[in-house]
């Protein structure tokens, strides 16, 4: 089985969800968002590393979080920077296995599921970078500064990208190395990777997967996972 190491982004304020916790660090149905991110490859068989990038500092907050959920040694702990891509760029430096697929995810998503995962992994495998996407319910629009439509992409070709996306380790690597060389800032890692002309397949996402921003999405999470529950 091919083995994947998987970089966790928790270095974030929370800015959007306001309190005075950041919210990789909330409690959704009981366990730890950032709990609930990290499961997901700490349960799989081929996972060979785990690496948490948490904000500076934050190191002993995030063992003591995390100790009642698993044992704290099964998670690498690195530095996150500023924004994400450095958060990002942090992780993929504090790399030491050896494995062939490297797994980026937004610790602010913590009800990717398993099938999702393996689907990524397959579709990486066989193409060098996979990203999970799913098609906008609402008509999406350009809109200038001064709120003005700009113009009105035809929607059957947009799509809304999600994470974990998956990667050769090699080629992340050098997409990030020629990021940092031209000072060049994206919002998520394929970007990068489209920069250096390599190609990305998409794979089918989950609506369920819904990156937890508001407090609504908060709210939203919950009741999934209490649906998902009730028909388990
Ligand atoms: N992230 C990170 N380092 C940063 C910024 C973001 O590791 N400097 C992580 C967040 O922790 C999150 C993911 O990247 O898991 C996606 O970012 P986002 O949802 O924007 O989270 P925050 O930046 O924390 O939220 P906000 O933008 O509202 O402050
Ligand atoms: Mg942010």
């Amino acid at each position: 089985m091919i083995k994947f190491a998987a970089v966790v982004v928790a270095a974030g304020a929370g800015e959007r969800m306001g309190g005075g916790i950041r919210k990789q660090y909330l409690e959704l149905e009981g366990r730890p968002i950032l709990a609930r991110s990290l499961e997901l490859f700490l349960d799989h068989p081929s996972a060979d590393e785990v690496i948490a990038v948490i904000p500076a500092g934050d190191e002993k907050i995030v063992r003591d979080l995390l100790r009642p959920h698993f044992a704290p040694e099964k998670v690498k702990l690195a530095a996150g920077g500023a924004t994400r891509q450095e958060s990002v760029g942090k992780g993929l430096e504090a790399l030491t296995a050896e494995s062939r697929l490297v797994c980026i995810h937004d610790a602010a998503r913590p009800l990717a599921s398993k099938t999702l995962l393996e689907s990524l992994l397959e579709a990486a495998i066989h193409h060098g970078a996979a990203v999970p996407v799913i098609t906008p319910g609402d008509t999406v629009k350009e809109v200038g500064r001064d709120s003005f439509i700009l113009s009105t992409p035809a929607r059957a070709m947009l799509r809304l990208a999600q994470t974990p996306q998956v990667f050769e380790r090699g080629l992340i690597v050098r997409a990030y190395r020629k990021a940092a060389e031209e000072n060049r800032e994206a919002t998520d890692d394929a970007s990068l990777v489209e920069c250096l002309g390599e190609p990305v397949i998409t794979v089918p996402g989950e609506r369920s997967n819904l990156k937890i921003t508001t407090p609504h999405d908060l709210a939203l999470a919950s009741i999934l996972l209490k649906g998902a529950d009730r028909n388990r």
